[in-house]
């Protein structure tokens, strides 16, 4: 086994499932230490089995878009090490599924609040604790709708754009503590977001979810899905030493997607 992030300490926002507990692994079986949060309790019971078996494994109940949550979050991370490697901004919510004459503004608040204000939360408790390392690696998960528009998801394309903003802002601040700062922009994840969203715009264009499955996958000039590991894997590429000089991108994992409609 390669243990490429041997020795190096990771948090993870929203990881006891999804891309965000594909990553957590990717980064358990190359060596790292990783304490994720995440607002779901019966994922994190899930992985609760996973402690037993790897003491560098620490879990927390957290609604990552709560300021104070995130704080006690730390709080708890705090007692365990005062420096850290990486953050993974990873959390985020695909939003309401409508034009925006449609939409409620209750629905597109909190599209920003846990896609975009978590992020800001999250760094500000994080960059002391990359400072202290002398170092390390920030990464927010964006998405294809990051780059490019994504009719009837304004609220969610809007926050995944705004991700890419703070990332290569923040890659510019950042770049004198060696602190890298970069976005991974997925493509179509094969996963239960998916199923959640084929289910939602099938039902709001009265068309099969079968024909909108098929739609989404064709946006990939490979026409293929995107799988949770493969953005485990760049995460762990980007916090490695083979990652040193790479800041202020924002990098697609999505099969060359061309289109988002
Ligand atoms: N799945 C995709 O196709 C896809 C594509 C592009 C980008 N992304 C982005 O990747 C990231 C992860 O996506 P995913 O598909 O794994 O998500 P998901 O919907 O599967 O959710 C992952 C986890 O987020 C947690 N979560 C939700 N709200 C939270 C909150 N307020 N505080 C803490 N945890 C919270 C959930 O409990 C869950 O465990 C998101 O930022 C998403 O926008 C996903």
């Amino acid at each position: 086994m390669l243990l490429s992030l041997k020795n190096k300490k990771i948090i993870i926002s929203a990881g006891a499932s999804g891309i965000g507990w594909s990553t957590a692994r990717v980064c358990l079986s190359k060596g790292a230490t990783v304490y994720l949060c995440d607002i779901n309790n019966k994922s994190l019971n899930k992985i609760k089995k996973h402690h037993l078996t790897n003491k560098r494994l620490f879990s927390y109940e957290c609604d990552a878009s709560d300021e104070n949550e995130v704080s006690d979050f730390f709080n708890l991370v705090n007692k365990k090490t005062k420096k850290i490697d990486a953050l993974i901004n990873n959390v985020g919510i695909a939003g309401p599924t409508g034009t925006i004459d449609k939409l409620s503004s209750d629905d597109l608040e909190k599209t920003l609040k846990v896609n975009v204000i978590s992020h800001f939360y999250f760094s500000k408790l994080a960059i002391p604790m990359l400072k202290k390392n002398k170092g390390g690696s920030i990464i927010n998960i964006s998405s294809g709708a990051g780059i490019m528009g994504f009719p009837l998801r304004s609220p969610y394309a809007a926050s995944k754009w705004a991700v890419i903003g703070l990332t290569k802002t923040l890659a510019m601040e950042l770049g004198k503590f060696k602190i890298r700062v970069n976005a991974i922009c997925p493509g179509t994840i094969k996963g239960d977001r998916m199923v959640r969203v084929i289910r939602d715009k099938s039902k709001y264009l009265k068309v099969s979810k079968k024909k909108i499955e098929k739609e989404f996958v064709s946006m990939a000039s490979m026409n293929c899905w995107i799988y949770e590991e493969d953005i485990g894997k760049m995460c762990s590429f980007l916090i490695s030493s083979d990652g040193e000089r790479i800041s202020g991108q924002a990098i697609s994992v999505d099969g060359n997607a061309t289109r988002m409609d």
